[in-house]
């Protein structure tokens, strides 16, 4: 039997290089041999607060990238997180099961949450509700960036209490890395991820940055005095994130960069990058445009609501089985 995958993105901004990387790049490869569902996962954007009209634009955005990158709609299942409820069903009944000291242990609730003085309670649950996301469609692997590891493997903990203790319904899920690129640094502090909630916007490029904003961003981007174009990731982050940035969509190894690049300053190198980076982006962002207004965007959505709701219910009714919620139904 074809094997499953899913996966989400938080519309809560526009999709960086990083998320493209370290995400969607892998999508895009693993489409034709598995059974795929991808998310837009609106109700995780949500912990944090989000402006509506914002929210509203970035969601139908995230979609249409999702398909401008590559994606064919007869393939895979593309759906929106909200338009499925058994999600934050099936979300609450994992919180149920998660133990509070687990989840304040999170990396991304303690970096999300640091010096903030108000933190909605979902940025600490939030990681159940992922859980919730991927086991409710018997998942095997879960391709994403390095950053989300930690989330992958609560929600296997959580997948082996749940079928331990009530029935053993839970397919126990796989992580998938992308070979390279799986964290892609901010181009403005390069110890820190690319995100595309960063207030810097110089911090990060977006799949639908201009050509000219492109340029000007690759080259603000941080890198040292030493002015030779060498990775090491300890004592050159800025010009060691570049390479692997050119290294993944180049198709180059990074030695051989290192070779191409010896003796020739970084302005050459990011101008090449910067080329490059703009090539990449042209034929999404062409597609983007032929997307983004369409009724076909809405005709696949609702078609992946759809399917994605009837396979979700069934996992959600087993859920609630095993636990003794509602009353037992009878065939
Ligand atoms: N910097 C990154 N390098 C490689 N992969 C990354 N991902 C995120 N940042 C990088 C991967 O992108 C996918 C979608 O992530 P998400 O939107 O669900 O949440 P996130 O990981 O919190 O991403 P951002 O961009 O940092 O969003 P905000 O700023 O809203 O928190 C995931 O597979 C993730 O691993």
């Amino acid at each position: 039997m074809m094997k499953t995958i899913f996966s989400g993105i938080q519309p809560s901004g526009t999709i960086t290089l990083g998320n493209y990387i370290g995400a969607m790049k892998q999508f895009v490869e693993l489409q034709d041999e598995y059974n795929c569902y991808f998310c837009i996962v609106d109700e995780h954007a949500i912990t944090v607060p989000q402006d509506r009209l914002e929210l509203r634009k970035n969601i139908r955005s995230l979609a249409a990238l999702y398909l401008a990158v590559g994606l064919d709609p007869e393939k895979v299942t593309l759906f929106i997180q909200s338009e499925v409820p058994a999600h934050t069903e099936a979300g609450w009944i994992l919180q149920c099961i998660s133990y509070i000291g687990e989840l304040e242990r999170m990396t991304q609730f303690k970096d999300k949450s640091a010096g903030k003085e108000a933190v909605s309670a979902g940025l600490l649950t939030y990681p159940p509700l992922m859980a919730a996301d991927i086991l409710l469609y018997n998942t095997d692997l879960v391709p994403v960036g390095e950053d989300q590891k930690q989330h992958i493997e609560l929600t296997r903990d959580l997948a082996e209490r749940f079928n331990k203790k009530y029935n053993d319904i839970f397919t126990i899920p796989e992580i998938r890395l992308p070979k390279a690129g799986a964290r892609v640094m901010s181009l403005q502090d390069p110890t820190k991820k690319m995100s595309k909630s960063d207030p810097n916007s110089k911090a990060f490029i977006t799949l639908l940055d201009e050509p000219k904003l492109i340029e000007k961003k690759i080259k603000s981007a941080v890198t040292d005095s030493e002015g030779v174009i060498r990775y090491d990731r300890e004592t050159k982050p800025g010009v060691s994130n570049l390479l692997s940035i050119y290294s993944v969509l180049g198709n180059i190894s990074i030695k051989e960069l290192e070779e191409k690049y010896a003796g020739k300053g970084y302005g050459e190198f990011k101008q090449d990058l910067a080329e490059l980076i703009i090539e990449e982006l042209k034929p999404i962002q062409k597609r983007y445009a032929e997307l983004i207004d369409s009724e076909e965007l809405d005709e696949i959505l609702d078609r992946g609501a759809e399917k994605a709701n009837y396979v979700a219910n069934k996992m959600l009714q087993k859920m609630k089985n095993a636990m003794g919620l509602g009353r037992k139904r009878r065939r």
